[in-house]
């Protein structure tokens, strides 16, 4: 059976070393990272993340501020709203949460971020960074990915690694961390053909499309390290519950280290966040960004 990659548990062991390193930047530099959250609407699945965002946050010594726009504002207002964030100096990141309403153009706002306090990673000029191996600020899920895959494997180097997903969020930017870490890597997705064979040959599989369950065990080398992005609700025996992209219950008895859904990828996405947090506002004033 798999050993259990326990996400929720790191994470924790993260959010514990950023509050030393916070404390730290605080006495020795005068710096409190902040952090700004916008969110417009009222999408329930949003509104929860922004206040689990604005709470762990606090938590870790930071200040955090959250702007909550009415669904129909228009797409000016929030340009102009992150346009006074990249120019205040006590904020070091911001995050536009998304979806944002249809009428409002998200590669505009996105764009309109400061690559330096892109906490995301999503803007183009750090996917280029990303890309081309500089110093940039990388999306949360994809290093949280890693960092998990690292510490069940120890180096990732020439191992084989398969990512079912390529989206902007986690796809490509994880590909991109992998290869950085010397994988061999292969981006698989909806037009793939005999996914399960593609999925075999992988020493390390990121699972990030988006249907639940669809990984089976059957799909796995004996051994591989599985991580499991997805997050999605299903109804069984008449309940609600979650589940990721892989079978869990296959997978696990053919894995040799498997993330849960939940607890495993997911809590790690908010401490990347404030990682990213820590080192955008370390990098703005000029200080090593530390080890996190
Ligand atoms: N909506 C769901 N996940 C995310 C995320 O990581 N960042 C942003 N900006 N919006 C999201």
């Amino acid at each position: 059976m798999a050993k259990i990659i326990d996400g929720k548990a790191y994470a924790e062991g993260l959010r514990g070393r950023m509050a030393k390193t916070v404390a730290g930047l605080k006495s020795k530099h005068g710096l409190t990272p902040g952090l700004a959250v916008v969110l417009v609407g009222e999408d329930p699945a949003s509104k929860v993340y922004v206040a689990n965002k604005a709470k762990q946050t606090v938590e870790v010594g930071m200040n955090s501020w959250e702007h909550k726009l009415d669904a129909a504002t228009p797409e000016a207002t929030l340009l102009a709203l992150v346009e006074k964030l990249n120019t205040d100096p006590a904020c070091h990141g911001i995050l536009v949460q998304l979806p944002l309403p249809k009428h409002i153009d998200s590669d505009k706002v996105l764009s309109a971020i400061n690559p330096d306090k892109d906490v995301d990673g999503f803007h183009v000029v750090n996917v280029g960074r990303l890309s081309t191996g500089q110093e940039s600020l990388v999306p949360c899920t994809p290093v949280g990915s890693v960092m998990l895959a690292k510490d069940a494997l120890g180096s990732l180097a020439g191992l084989e690694a398969v990512v079912i997903g390529r989206s902007n969020i986690v796809g490509k930017p994880v590909a991109q961390l992998l290869l950085a870490e010397n994988c061999t890597v292969t981006i698989a997705h909806s037009k793939t053909k005999d996914l399960p064979a593609v999925v075999r040959r992988a020493d390390l599989v990121i699972a990030a499309v988006g249907r639940a369950e669809m990984v089976k065990g059957d799909w796995l080398k004996p051994g591989a390290c599985v991580i499991d992005v997805g997050i999605n609700r299903i109804e069984r025996d008449g309940k609600g519950k979650l589940v990721g992209d892989c079978d869990f219950a296959s997978c696990e008895k053919v894995a040799g280290s498997i993330t849960p859904v939940p607890g495993g990828v997911g809590p790690m996405t908010i401490a990347c966040l404030l990682r990213n947090t820590v080192r955008a506002a370390c990098a703005q004033k000029g200080i090593a960004i530390p080890e996190l």
